[in-house]
């Protein structure tokens, strides 16, 4: 059985660093327990202490995206502790074409399939098979929030606009797997119309994280605004669509 819990409970996943940390810091500041998924056990627990010393609350536990094991395991985690999930941040993504925030190595032509699937592995498979192993306590919360942690680069009204500023920035992999996850976005919003659980796809902005580099222009404290709007949406908010910033984004 579990214990009812007094607040709204988070579930972050790669929360040990980059926006995922600060959209856990964020969320806990808003008197959200944030529970703060690791690959690493050691690197949740020092997120963990780092966020305690700051005076949030949060927990930790061991999560590899793409490990079903892991998620058998967060689903008893969440049922025992809230017997609910109110929130889950499909954070974790990789990039796995180039240096942080440097161009695309491969073209559409060379890009090899181990590179593909790796890709589509953490950043669409893993975020759908986790949506599906949480979705039945997301239903049990009062008002669900999923946030896809999607990318302009997954635009292809953009991408496919000679004037938009990302027509240049081409990476194959990543970009076709974020359009993808936009996708799921859509079709999960549509299944869960009616009901009080919304989903939406996030970009977070162009962010100074260990994958967007150091020239990006935003700082995280910036990059995990999108992700906590979403997350706290009211009741009358918007699902299956794709924002930055408050913003709409084209597909
Ligand atoms: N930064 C940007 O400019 C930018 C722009 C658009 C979209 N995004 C998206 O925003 C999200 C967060 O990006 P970020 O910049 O914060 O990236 P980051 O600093 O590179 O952090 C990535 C996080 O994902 C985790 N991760 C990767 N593979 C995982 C797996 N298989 N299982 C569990 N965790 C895994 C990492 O864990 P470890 O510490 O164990 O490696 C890390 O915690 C990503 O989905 C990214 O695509 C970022």
């Amino acid at each position: 059985m579990s214990t009812p819990l007094d607040r709204k409970i988070a579930f972050i996943t790669g929360g040990n660093r980059g926006i995922g940390f600060e959209t856990a810091r964020q969320l806990g500041a808003l008197g959200i327990l944030p529970v703060i998924g690791a690959r690493s056990a050691e690197a949740g627990r020092d997120a963990v202490a780092q966020l305690r010393e700051e005076g949030i609350e949060a927990e930790s536990i061991v999560f590899d995206v793409t490990d079903d094991a892991d998620h058998r395991r967060a689903f008893d985690f969440f049922q025992k502790k809230a017997g609910r999930l109110d929130i889950l941040i499909n954070n974790a993504g990789v990039y796995l074409e180039g240096e942080p925030g440097g161009a695309p190595r491969y073209l559409p032509s060379t890009v090899p399939d181990k590179v593909l699937r790796a890709t589509f592995d953490a950043n669409l498979f893993a975020p759908i098979a986790v949506t599906q192993a949480l979705l039945p306590l997301l239903r049990l919360a009062p008002a669900g929030r999923i946030v896809n942690l999607s990318s302009i680069l997954g635009s292809l009204t953009l991408h496919s606009d000679p004037a938009s500023p990302i027509y240049d920035a081409k990476a194959t992999a990543y970009d076709a797997s974020k359009t993808a996850l936009n996708a799921y976005t859509v079709h999960l919003a549509y299944e869960l119309k009616g009901s009080t659980t919304k989903v939406n796809s996030a970009h977070p902005g162009w962010v100074q994280t260990a994958m967007g580099g150091s020239n990006a222009p935003m700082n995280v404290v910036d990059g995990a605004k999108t992700s906590v709007q979403l997350a706290t949406l009211p009741a009358d908010g918007p699902s299956g669509g794709f924002f930055h910033l408050g913003d709409p984004l084209p597909w």
